[in-house]
């Protein structure tokens, strides 16, 4: 089964503020702090950015205190309300070009060529499914030629990785109910998760680095780097004395972003960010 769209919009839309507050959990914190260093290093001044599947609005909210133009944008209204008010409360409402509802798959009225910089961050890629090829076309079609792409999915590798952590026998056991490997590439480069599958919050598609580098390729784009976030600390849910302590929580976030730019470690992540140029 493809992509649902209705699936993925209702999913969120009832996820409430429940998306802002795992996205603020000691994980989340981590991967907001590995992903806003590496956007730092390609957004300038006064840049026009599209944050597309921007969630809650945490992206949108550090591109706009850093002198950013952001084009907020979801399948989800709830979360774009949610983005409109934490905006808001930001204090930081006059950075933001718009808040509005796409679907990756169609950017609907955005001009070609319009942005400095497209994010895609968090997943969307993940969600679409079999549609991604269309979905990239679309984040490709609106970035201005020579500008950067920077998009983050879900690491297949570094999901397989948490198995042990987790104990996942009854997974490994039933793993035909849960994984359907991608027919039209080479295993293991891309697994789709199994509709109705308990193991995923909703139905995703998970990608290592060789298929994302060979995709992003094949529509045109040339890829400058590709980072993990959540290396070290992929199998910690529960970090409570880390986030207890700032000493230790600022010295695990100086090593993630250290340990992001080795090679070793790109697959074992809980996301994969790449940044791709238009060309
Ligand atoms: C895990 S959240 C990530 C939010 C944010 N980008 C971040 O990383 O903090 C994924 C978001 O992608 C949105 N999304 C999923 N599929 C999408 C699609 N096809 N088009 C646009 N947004 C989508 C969801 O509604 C949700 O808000």
């Amino acid at each position: 089964m493809g992509y649902e769209p209705d699936r993925i919009r209702e999913y969120y839309n009832s996820y409430g503020d429940r998306e802002w507050d795992r996205l603020e959990s000691t994980h989340g914190i981590i991967q907001y702090k590995v992903t806003t260093h590496i956007i730092s290093k390609y957004l300038h001044e006064g840049d026009h950015v599209l944050d597309a599947g921007s969630g809650p609005g945490r992206y949108s909210i550090w591109l706009a205190r850093n002198d950013a133009k952001v084009y907020v944008s979801d399948i989800s209204d709830d979360q774009l309300q949610q983005a409109r008010d934490r905006i808001s409360e930001a204090g930081v409402m006059s950075s933001v070009l718009a808040i509005k509802r796409h679907d990756i798959c169609d950017l609907g009225e955005i001009p070609d060529d319009t942005f400095d910089l497209v994010l895609c961050l968090g997943g969307a890629l993940s969600y679409v499914r079999d549609r991604r090829h269309q979905a990239i076309d679309e984040l490709i079609r609106v970035a201005k030629p020579g500008s950067p792409l920077i998009i983050s999915v879900m690491s297949l590798l570094g999901t397989f990785h948490l198995l042990a952590p987790f104990d996942g026998a009854e997974f490994l056991e039933n793993i035909t109910d849960h994984v359907e490997w991608d027919p039209a590439t080479s295993f293991p480069d891309v697994m789709n998760s199994v509709p109705g599958s308990s193991e995923w919050h909703a139905p995703m598609t998970l990608y290592t680095s060789t298929y994302i580098q060979e995709f992003l390729e094949e529509h045109g784009c040339k890829v400058i780097e590709m980072v993990p976030t959540n290396t070290i600390s992929s199998a910690g849910f529960n970090m409570d004395k880390i986030k207890a302590s700032p000493k230790a929580l600022k010295a695990l976030i100086d090593l993630e972003i250290k340990f992001c730019k080795k090679s070793g470690l790109l697959d074992m992540g809980q996301h994969l960010i790449a940044v791709a140029w238009k060309m």
